[in-house]
């Protein structure tokens, strides 16, 4: 199922995107006051590892490094060489003992009205201490891996920092994950404890986890030996023996004292399982120091946080690695206010996320384009009833922000004075890596524009060479940063294909890319089998994968198809089996859907087809490849194009006309 690369080469209308150029620059009140200046540029780029190591001094260490940077083993590189330090300690703990104990680190929203709970870091710190002492007493030791498939509540923050001050990778699964992926997950990186909860508040209804972990224990056989529960929904809940535990039970009588140990610079903070091109995620291992210090300095220059006066809200699921990196590690360790909300923007109306930014007086907003383009479509009315005049900064993620959706979001949400941080990263990342900076770097809506201090990227051709201002390449990194991740967990080999082969000594992102005349940075989209729905990555093969793992199909293609809302869409192509139907039959609409139904059991919801469409042939190259581009143009609706390197071009004729007659969900 693998496809012609070669055709995959970036284009796409980017012409059209730059054409439509205008530039925000910075508010001179927000220039004057602005965390970071344009010399910091200079001074990274003076000595990189300097500055990297400068950065590392806003962290409590227990050790100092020896050295900043190991790079004697590419593409295993280590940071902070000898330092010690704890994670939650940096995030919590250090907030608390610099007399800052009373300020709130979590306003959280509960979706239910007036289901709210706000936390300071004297809380914190104690809850998490607790948390702690209880994992001790279930078992869990340094090294040892936790999975955490929760929804959005306080207990999922307590449950990472627990882990991170035990040295326990943790490896969160996003809740809207199926059981089976759940069960692949903590399969495949062992994890002895599940955290989850009876359930949580989505769309006006509780919605339950339990039962999807109670399936993934059985899939995983006698690896997960306990299951901690929280109860937030009271809903029923099966019950096992022995293996389940509540968490008022485990954690609420434990003491709020609990030592910080100190953990090597490169001890695992977590494992966070991503998309790739094969059917089977890829668990991005990230370490402690590195880590930490690149989200750190990251969220306090990118946001120009200040964490006195700022409100901070990012909108990302915790599943995610945004909620990772600029909800937990980046804020907290920075000692930021910040808000968080179990639940969908609309529910119980329209207005939700802008009431809460009223309401909370929120200051800084960082959210994908693709919630921005759904609020577009339903007006601007809904916005204008609240008064958002707290807003200062904008961010944006997940995706190419499209100038139009970008100037909308300057107007309407930021009343026309918030500049727009769009920021370019990745799960292996870590951390943003391209960006403006606040302040200091204009903003031009559809463009990441530069690469951060410290950061070495660039746009380089098939040859491997950097392309020049006005062309069109691929996105690398040539360099080492501190948050990039360390390996693919138990596939050393596997993270030197995926990021290093394609350019020798350069990690290939899998990003199109280009440079404008000004020598700025234009995302272009993914140039693997790698999708982008609603700013969550997606493997068509994965979905592939999926999809002939059901009776009656005998073939798959996946591929994603440009959709106004959610930046692409999963359309997918079957041969069914020969016994699947009757001759000459035509497949009914209730097999279409068991299909979809079947690919959210396998992976989740997210991943259920926009479209499925029954085919007799698919398009293949003499060699065998699947020829996705093609599809695409069906798909996309567009005039096929180039079909002579196809072993039977009269194949997609026929795909045209059936895709004609097909309906969309
Ligand atoms: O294609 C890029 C796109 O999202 C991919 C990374 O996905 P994931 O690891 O799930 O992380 C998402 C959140 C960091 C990238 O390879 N992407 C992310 N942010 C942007 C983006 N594309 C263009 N512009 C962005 N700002």
């Amino acid at each position: 199922m693998s496809d012609d690369k070669s055709s995959e080469t970036p284009q796409t209308g980017l012409e059209n995107l730059m054409r439509e150029e205008r530039r925000f620059e910075p508010p001179a009140e927000l220039a004057q006051n602005a965390n970071v200046t344009a010399e910091v540029y200079d001074e990274a780029s003076a000595d990189r590892l300097a500055f990297w190591a400068k950065q590392a001094e806003r962290l409590h260490w227990t050790e100092p490094h020896q050295e900043v940077l190991d790079w004697s083993n590419p593409p295993f590189a280590k940071w902070f060489v000898g330092g010690k330090l704890n994670a939650a300690y940096n995030c919590v703990d250090r907030h608390v003992e610099a007399g800052n104990g009373d300020r709130v680190a979590l306003h959280w929203v509960g979706e239910p009205a007036d289901d709210t709970r706000s936390l300071t870091y004297a809380e914190l710190q104690d809850e998490v201490c607790r948390a702690s002492n209880a994992l001790t007493e279930l078992g869990v030791a340094a090294g040892d891996r936790v999975a955490i498939y929760m929804p959005m509540i306080p207990e999922t923050v307590v449950a990472m920092l627990a882990c991170a001050r035990l040295g326990a990778p943790h490896t969160v699964v996003f809740g809207g994950f199926s059981a089976d992926a759940l069960a692949s997950r903590v399969v495949d990186c062992g994890a002895k404890v599940i955290i989850t909860a009876d359930g949580g508040y989505r769309r006006g209804a509780a919605s339950a986890l339990k039962p999807a972990v109670d399936e993934a224990c059985e899939k995983a056989g006698d690896i997960v030996e306990k299951v901690l529960v929280v109860r937030r929904t009271e809903q029923d809940v099966e019950w096992t023996e022995g293996r389940d535990v509540w968490w008022h039970e485990a954690v609420g009588n434990q003491s709020t004292s609990h030592d910080a140990q100190g953990f090597d610079a490169e001890h695992p903070l977590y494992v966070m399982y991503t998309s790739g091109t094969t059917g089977k995620p890829k668990g991005i291992l990230h370490t402690t120091g590195g880590y930490l210090v690149g989200t750190s300095y990251t969220h306090w220059s990118v946001f120009d946080l200040k964490p006195e006066t700022d409100v901070y809200w990012c909108t990302a699921d915790v599943g995610w690695v945004t909620g990772h990196s600029y909800m937990v590690y980046g804020p907290l360790s920075n000692g930021a206010t910040q808000v968080m909300y179990e639940g969908t923007p609309d529910t119980p109306h329209k207005g939700r996320w802008w009431e809460i930014i009223q309401q909370y007086g929120v200051t800084i907003f960082y959210t994908a384009p693709t919630a921005i383009r759904t609020f577009m479509k339903q007006g601007e009315e809904i916005p204008n009833e609240f008064d958002m005049s707290s807003l200062r900064l904008l961010g944006s993620v997940g995706e190419s922000i499209n100038p139009e959706a970008y100037v909308w979001y300057h107007r309407v949400i930021g009343g026309d004075r918030c500049p727009i941080v769009d920021t370019w990263w990745q799960t292996e990342t870590g951390q943003i890596m391209v960006s403006p900076l606040p302040g200091v770097t204009a903003g031009k809506p559809g463009s990441a524009m530069k690469a951060l201090p410290g950061i070495s990227a660039a746009v380089v051709n098939d040859e491997a060479q950097a392309v020049g201002n006005g062309s069109g390449g691929y996105l690398v990194l040539t360099e080492p940063w501190p948050a990039m991740l360390r390996t693919i967990w138990g596939d050393d080999e596997r993270f030197k294909d995926t990021y290093w082969s394609r350019f020798p000594g350069k990690y290939f992102a899998g990003d199109g890319a280009k440079l404008d005349d000004d020598g700025d940075i234009w995302l272009l989209g993914r140039v693997d089998d790698v999708m982008n729905v609603s700013g969550h990555r997606l493997s068509t093969t994965e979905i592939e994968s999926a999809l002939v793992s059901h009776p009656k199909v005998a073939e798959a293609a996946v591929v994603g198809a440009t959709d106004d809302t959610t930046g692409q869409a999963v359309c997918a192509f079957v041969i069914l089996r020969e016994s699947a139907l009757k001759d000459g039959e035509e497949a009914p609409d209730s097999l279409i859907e068991e299909l979809r139904k079947h690919v959210q059991k396998e992976i989740g919801a997210i991943a259920k087809p926009r479209q499925i469409m029954v085919v007799q042939e698919l398009p293949k190259t003499r060699s065998g490849k699947i020829m996705r581009r093609l599809l695409r143009d069906v798909a996309e609706h567009r005039e096929v194009g180039d079909v002579t390197t196809l072993a039977d071009s009269s194949v997609m004729s026929l795909i045209e006309k059936g895709m004609s007659s097909s309906s969309e969900d």
